[in-house]
């Protein structure tokens, strides 16, 4: 992996290959881990202080300690201002790995440059596949970032295999849940459907956002529990995460979503996201003591 590592156990950056954790955490050895994913633009964060908290309530679901918020916002610092890195678009990760007994957790802070999909996943949209594993709504992990991923990344793996860009995974009761990597939005007859948190859907950062702009559009809002079918049949979909922004979904199973191309609602949709994010985007300083 390239990129450069930041722990909060040696406070110093080095390069990712070159980084080490103790083998015995259960962090590493079950996969006992947290974690939140970011894209910094021109040194800018969008809404880091909704990833702070979603990754510290999810330490303390989780039963442990969770870092104080200065530990996190060094390492943040200190990764972006290693000149490798300065003022480039760039993709961070912050990992709390368990480190058992009670005890804080290891902050890991790994940053490097972000990559951006072609412009064609936006242009012309992506196709998706329901996967055959189903994610434990009842679960209390289900809606937390862990690094226990094993469903969702062999899920989108072989949706990539089968020619897809995302795998949607239902829940224990056939319901939408959530994608592998992403959240699942559609439009249906003026409302905006999305699955429930209680469905098993992670409480995305872009999916905060999008309840935020949804009014601008005219429509209403609904997180619930939707069938296979409902998404199908939709007028319209996209997906979203906080490095792709807002994607269109435009086919599913091989079924073509409304006309099959990226629908005007979604478009509006992606540039109202894109104007927020610009608005809002802080540099670190807004976080530094
Ligand atoms: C399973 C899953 N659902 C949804 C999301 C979207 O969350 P966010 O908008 O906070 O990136 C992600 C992001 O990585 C994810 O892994």
């Amino acid at each position: 992996m390239k990129g450069l590592v930041w722990t909060a156990a040696t406070r110093r950056v080095v390069p990712a290959a070159e980084a080490k954790v103790p083998y015995g955490l259960p962090g590493v050895l079950f996969g006992a881990s947290l974690f939140e994913t970011l894209r910094v633009i021109e040194g800018r964060f969008f809404r880091l202080e909704r990833h702070l908290e979603r990754l510290e309530r999810a330490a303390e679901s989780m039963g442990w300690v969770p870092p104080a918020r200065e530990t996190v916002v060094e390492g943040l610092a200190r990764v972006l201002q290693d000149p490798g890195l300065e003022g480039k678009d760039l993709r961070v990760r912050i990992t709390l790995l368990d480190c058992g007994d009670g005890r804080v957790p290891e902050t890991i802070v790994w940053a490097g440059p972000y990559v951006p999909p072609s412009p064609d996943l936006y242009r012309r949209g992506v196709p998706a596949v329901i996967a055959p594993y189903r994610l434990d709504e009842t679960a209390p992990w289900t809606t937390l970032k862990t690094g226990n991923r094993l469903i969702h990344q062999t899920a989108r793996r072989r949706a990539e295999r089968d020619g897809a860009w995302e795998a949607l995974l239902l829940n224990t009761r056939g319901r939408l849940a959530d994608g592998a990597i992403s959240n699942i939005f559609f439009v249906s007859g003026g409302v905006l459907c999305t699955p429930g948190v209680d469905m098993g859907a992670l409480p995305g950062i872009v999916r905060d956002a999008v309840a935020d702009l949804v009014g601008e559009l005219g429509l209403s809002w609904r997180p619930g529990a939707y069938e296979p079918q409902d998404l199908y049949a939709a007028d319209e979909a996209f997906l979203t995460n906080a490095l792709i922004g807002v994607v269109p979904l435009v086919c599913v199973d091989g079924r073509r979503i409304g006309s099959g191309v990226p629908g005007r609602l979604t478009q509006e949709l992606k540039d109202l996201y894109e104007r927020l994010r610009e608005r809002e985007a802080k540099l670190l300083d807004a976080w530094l003591p």
